[in-house]
């Protein structure tokens, strides 16, 4: 069954969970509260008063009400009358040029404590309405989304709309302590933004404490109205998320290693749309079932919401084609296995069999560093309908966790489709040359066990968090939160992947970079040994950056630049560094504001591996930061 809607791009799968459900519950069932003698008695009246885009709410009350229509009627001859109008009304609505405006999409999020069982054991975990993962957020490209969030926890709440760029509207990013207070028990607070040129799979978050491993969900954005994906229309598509669960409370899990100062525990288990599928120690856990027809195309958007770790995510027998990072269309490219990071979001294409059958989704961890992680594969079915219940599934095999050339491949196959519709607006001029090593680093601590904790910085500097959001402080300009001095190149100079150092000790501070409105930046991510070389998803907040270049060792400033892609590289908000090697990145600083970076490994973020941009205003309106909302929580 599918649920159709008057979007042409949205075709939603019916017999799913978890994340998965129509457009008509999403946006909430108009139709069931005000029948279509109101509406039309509502669009007369907006006609009259000079409302002129009457049509186009027509077209899409028209579209709601399409599946209840008969419904709402009691006799027959009304029902048949209604028919006969609704006809007529489809067809002006065909005569009638639609334009592709924009709409105001509202959700409401309740957050709330839901007892869930997983691994046969059972725990609360706080949720949005229960739900875990969380809802879904449907909107078309410019559209404006208002969230209202309702906290009814115990714990302080932000929510960030992980990858959207809040043009000129950071007091809706939502990082806690940095565009804005958080959201205090009892407490509400609408996230107002507008979805401005960007279409594909984002998602959301809470981005306070370690929250963010039960609170999160997709963001779907559709093309505009009229507007063809630039790849074979999928018939059908579906959220596939994917995380990380824990047997215990993830809150007890990072205090625990707050207070010792060493690494919290691993995950019990990796989920794919919050099932692990049978594991050791649980064998009754079930697993996500995919339920599919053959001869169709399915798009997946794949979002990695794990709190630490980079994950392999394959389909027995089956081949899939990347179309989409991040939001960000690419050049499509087939491949039977994706690499995904915390943070980041993938849209594969699945032609799905002539035949029925059974076949395996897994899910398991990418690491090619000495550290511990959850081993465990997740595992969920791609069920063909019709197929017996008795039918074996197809097994496939689980890459080895290190397997660096698997994922070294397929990062290196991600270009930006830079089309004639879609460019690739890569920065040319550089006003910002800068260099970040990217480390762990140990500071002492009384308390702690070895008398010494686990950080984490860039440049040798372990941020720390303030006490009121930095965008409020730069806003109302309120002196000594954050001083202007973080470096643009590393403090102290070494062979950074070779023999390190034996201080290992960091600066503390809320040292921020400032930027120009408009300036352009080159920005290195330098790994380094301190410790352990690791893989780190780096995420910048406010903006998309092209991955224009990356490499193993030292970056080399001379002989490396000459080797950058400035004609299709891929452009997404979490680029991975290498392991013992470094990320080139550009970007242009068109978005004013108080723009958060971080490693989106939790465990890292927690430690300091954060750092601050502040973008100036530049001039007039259009190119400054809008006024806080009244409603912006007070800290
Ligand atoms: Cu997805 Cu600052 O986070």
């Amino acid at each position: 069954m599918r649920g159709k809607s008057r979007n042409p791009n949205l075709l939603l799968v019916d017999n799913c969970e978890g994340s998965c459900s129509r457009i008509v519950e999403e946006i909430g069932d108009v139709s069931k509260r005000h029948p279509l003698r109101v509406w039309l008695v509502v669009l007369l009246v907006l006609d009259l008063v000079g409302v002129r885009c009457w049509r186009h709410i027509l077209f899409v009350v028209m579209c709601i009400q399409e599946k209840h229509w008969i419904g709402i009627e009691s006799s027959k001859g009304v029902a048949m009358a209604a028919f006969g109008i609704r006809i007529m009304l489809l067809m002006a609505a065909c005569l009638l040029p639609l334009s592709a405006e924009a709409m105001v999409r509202h959700y409401n999020f309740n957050v709330v404590l839901k007892n869930v069982t997983r691994l046969c054991s059972t725990k609360p975990i706080v949720t949005i309405d229960g739900k875990f993962p969380g809802p879904t957020i449907y909107a078309s490209e410019n559209d404006t989304v208002l969230v209202k969030v309702v906290n009814h926890v115990k714990y302080n709440i932000s929510i960030h709309w992980h990858g959207v760029r809040q043009l000129r509207t950071g007091w809706a990013d939502g990082p806690a302590y940095i565009t804005q207070c958080p959201i205090q028990p009892g407490q509400t607070y609408v996230y107002n933004f507008t979805l401005t040129g960007q279409r594909g799979t984002l998602w959301w978050h809470a981005h306070i404490l370690w929250l963010r491993a039960t609170l999160h969900g997709a963001i779907v954005i559709l093309p505009k109205l009229g507007v063809p994906y630039p790849f074979p229309k999928p018939n059908m598509e579906q959220v596939i998320i994917l995380s990380e669960w824990w047997n215990s409370d993830t809150e007890a899990v990072i205090n625990e290693a707050l207070k010792s100062g060493l690494a919290p525990s691993v995950s019990d288990a990796h989920t794919i749309n919050g099932h692990s599928g049978p594991i050791q120690g649980c064998a009754s856990q079930e697993g996500f079932k995919l339920n599919v027809e053959p001869r169709l195309t399915y798009l997946l958007r794949i979002i990695n919401a794990a709190l630490n770790e980079e994950l392999f995510f394959k389909i027995a027998g089956h081949e899939l084609t990347v179309v989409e990072v991040d939001a960000v269309y690419t050049k499509p490219f087939k491949t039977d296995t994706i690499v995904i990071a915390p943070g980041q979001t993938t849209n594969v294409l699945l032609t799905t069999k002539h035949a029925i059958g059974n076949y395996l989704v897994a899910v398991s961890p990418f690491v090619d560093a000495p550290i511990t992680v959850d081993n465990k594969t997740a595992t969920a079915t791609l069920h063909y309908s019709g197929t017996l219940g008795s039918t074996i599934t197809t097994l496939t095999s689980i890459p080895p966790k290190n397997a660096t050339p698997l994922a070294t491949s397929f990062t290196n196959s991600l270009r930006s489709l830079n089309s004639k519709e879609y460019p690739a607006k890569v920065p040319l001029k550089i006003d910002h040359n800068l260099l970040f090593t990217v480390s762990l680093g140990i500071n002492p601590c009384a308390t702690c066990v070895n008398n010494s904790r686990l950080v984490a910085d860039f440049n040798n500097v372990t941020f720390v968090t303030p006490k009121i959001s930095l965008l409020q402080a730069h806003f109302l300009n309120i002196k000594g939160v954050f001083t202007d001095d973080f470096p643009g190149n590393p403090p102290r100079v070494y062979n950074f992947t070779g023999t390190q150092p034996s201080n290992l000790r960091t600066m503390k501070g809320t040292r921020v970079y400032r930027l120009a409105y408009n300036s352009t930046v080159e920005l290195v991510l330098q790994d380094t040994g301190m410790i352990t070389p690791e893989n780190h998803p780096i995420h910048l907040h406010g903006f998309n950056v092209f991955v224009v270049g990356k490499g193993r060792g030292n970056f080399n400033p001379t002989k490396d630049p000459k080797k950058f892609n400035l004609v299709d590289p891929v452009e997404r908000n979490t680029v991975g560094v290498p392991s013992g090697g470094w990320t080139a990145i550009r970007f242009r600083a068109d978005n004013p504001g108080v723009w958060f970076m971080h490693c989106h490994l939790e465990i890292h973020t927690t430690w300091g591996l954060k750092m601050v941009f502040v973008v100036d205003n530049g001039k007039g309106r259009s190119e400054s930061l809008l006024a806080p909302p009244n409603d912006l929580p007070k800290c």
